[in-house]
């Protein structure tokens, strides 16, 4: 490791940053008010380190609450309060007006971008234009969840006549969400939980992420005058907190985003499973699998920005790349020397591609994995590799990658990029179908019946098969899910909808009196529900 850590140096600190003014977050929104805390708090530090009179330090951001179990089964109770049952005044609201509030709060944040995107940028240090993405991309997420919203509505204001009986279906709320986002994308996927869960009628408890908090502070003010009292409620601390929340029951549908040890205890902390419903997206090992006539420069064009966009800290990142053996040594050495291009630098550097990693101890870990690699017979590509300092990995491509090693079975999270030769591509199905992860696969060649076989596949392996292309989420107009260890349920902008919501029917006999009621409740507007609104 080296004994210069990547220093922001105070003189040449962009103006804005704001570091000279950590933020205190003592108010969270309980129950329709921001609630003062006066409890114990966290500092909150860059994953960067400034130069300070003492030498390089990571400067304070912050300080946010640790709630505890007080406080989280309140949150829990002023959801379950505005929940009443089902009968509470936001599950029986009609859903325009609810969609009314989400545009609502989707205005005010809009207002709030600056604030969010700075405090994005310094606490996980994701490349302010990416910040800036992420924000765009969450608002226009939430633009086209309201217009899938309305479309749902429009197909399910119709009236259906089959086997005898006729019927109006729509989907209902399922009762109170717990929401818990990721730090990698902690706006875009906490709200990407939050709002169909909202739009469709249940209430919510919020965990804010482990690492990714501060940006939500400045939102606090926006949810409290969009949504009504006790609708969403803001939860910020570990698991004293959120246990008692699970503990109690009272969760009915638990959105979880990280990695599938922490959901599954989180889901194991339910008494009664059987009533929860569980919407994950969790970790993945994303294989590219780039065949001996594969364009060797659109393979590592894609190969870089899947294995090293954000640092690989994205759940779809490229994971482990499978190189025919003839092409191997060729891919690798182009892979590499793209890798060795790319800029490490802070947050606000132009064109920083690599910057500190936010998770505690993860440049130690990575380097485990390298070593683990090398000591079993790996060999670095790059001309960098390894730690930087305590919080930033060198881009590091590995060759001659074997199953034997951590990281070829293990989620890496982070820039660090093993390529295995493979001579025939049976063995390399068979590895995929032993991992315990199943969210998506990339694969490079020019054969089209290759292709098409592989693609057959893959299906079966994995939920979704990139054909010359990085793996990805997006658009999020695409269901995305995942099989295994790496999801459960499917979120897109339709499919969310879905997932926070059940299938419910009003109906009755065909010509009967029941019908000709159904269809005099519709024509005079006398039901929400039985409605042809
Ligand atoms: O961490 C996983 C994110 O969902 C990644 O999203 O593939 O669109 O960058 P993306």
């Amino acid at each position: 490791m080296s004994d210069q850590p990547l220093l922001a140096r105070c003189a040449d600190l962009p103006s804005g940053l704001g570091l000279d003014r950590p933020l205190e977050c003592r108010r969270h929104l309980l129950d329709g008010e921001l609630r003062q805390w006066s409890g114990p708090m966290q500092e909150v530090r860059a994953p960067f380190f400034l130069e300070g009179p003492d030498g390089p330090e990571h400067p304070l951001l912050g300080l946010c609450p640790v709630h505890d179990a007080e406080v989280g089964e309140q949150a829990l109770e002023a959801a379950v309060a505005a929940w009443g049952g089902g009968l509470g005044d936001w599950p029986c609201r009609p859903p325009a007006q609810r969609a009314a509030c989400v545009a609502d709060f989707a205005r005010r944040m809009a207002a709030k971008k600056a604030e969010i995107v700075r405090l994005m940028q310094l606490e996980i240090c994701k490349a302010g234009p990416e910040c800036e993405q992420e924000f765009h991309r969450t608002i226009e997420n939430i633009r086209d969840t309201l217009a899938a919203h309305e479309a749902l509505l429009r197909a399910s204001s119709v009236l259906i006549e089959t086997g005898g009986m006729l019927a109006q279906a729509r989907r209902s709320p399922i009762g109170v969400a717990l929401c818990m986002g990721p730090f990698n994308f902690p706006l875009n996927e906490t709200l990407a939980t939050l709002i169909p869960a909202l739009l469709m009628g249940n209430t919510a408890v919020v965990k804010l992420p482990r690492i990714g908090r501060l940006l939500f502070f400045p939102l606090m003010d926006c949810l409290r005058d969009a949504f009504p009292r006790g609708v969403v409620n803001v939860l910020c601390g570990g698991t004293e907190a959120v246990a008692p929340v699970m503990t109690s029951g009272k969760v009915d549908v638990l959105a979880f985003i990280g990695t599938s040890r922490a959901a599954e205890a989180m889901r194991s902390l339910h008494p009664r499973p059987n009533r929860l419903r569980c919407v994950f997206g969790l970790e993945a090992k994303n294989a590219a699998i780039v065949l001996a006539d594969a364009d060797l420069d659109l393979a590592v064009r894609q190969v870089l920005r899947g294995a090293f966009g954000f640092n690989g800290q994205r759940c779809t990142a490229l994971k482990l790349v499978f190189a025919a053996k003839e092409i191997a040594p060729e891919f690798t050495r182009r892979l590499a020397e793209a890798a060795d291009g790319l800029t490490i630098g802070l947050p606000w550097a132009p064109g920083a591609a690599i910057t500190p990693l936010p998770e505690p101890g993860k440049a130690a870990f990575l380097d485990a994995l390298l070593r683990d690699a090398l000591a079993k017979g790996a060999r670095v590509s790059t001309r960098r590799s390894g730690p930087l300092d305590a919080t930033t990995f060198a881009p590091t491509v590995l060759s001659g990658v074997t199953p034997d090693m951590r990281v070829f079975r293990e989620e890496q999270f982070g820039p660090l990029c093993p390529v295995a030769a493979f001579s025939d591509e049976a063995e390399v199905l068979r590895a995929l179908a032993r991992s315990d992860y199943g969210q998506q696969a990339s694969l490079f060649g020019s054969d089209l019946a290759a292709l098409g076989r592989l693609t057959d596949r893959l299906a079966n392996l994995v939920s979704r098969v990139n054909i010359g292309c990085k793996a990805q989420r997006g658009p999020d107009t695409l269901p995305f899910t995942a099989r295994k260890d790496s999801a459960v349920g499917t979120l897109s902008v339709t499919e969310a909808l879905n997932a926070f919501s059940i299938e419910t029917l009003a109906a009755a006999g065909a010509g009967s009196e029941g019908a000709r009621q159904m269809r005099e409740i519709r024509a005079r507007r006398l039901s929400v529900y039985l409605s042809e609104d």
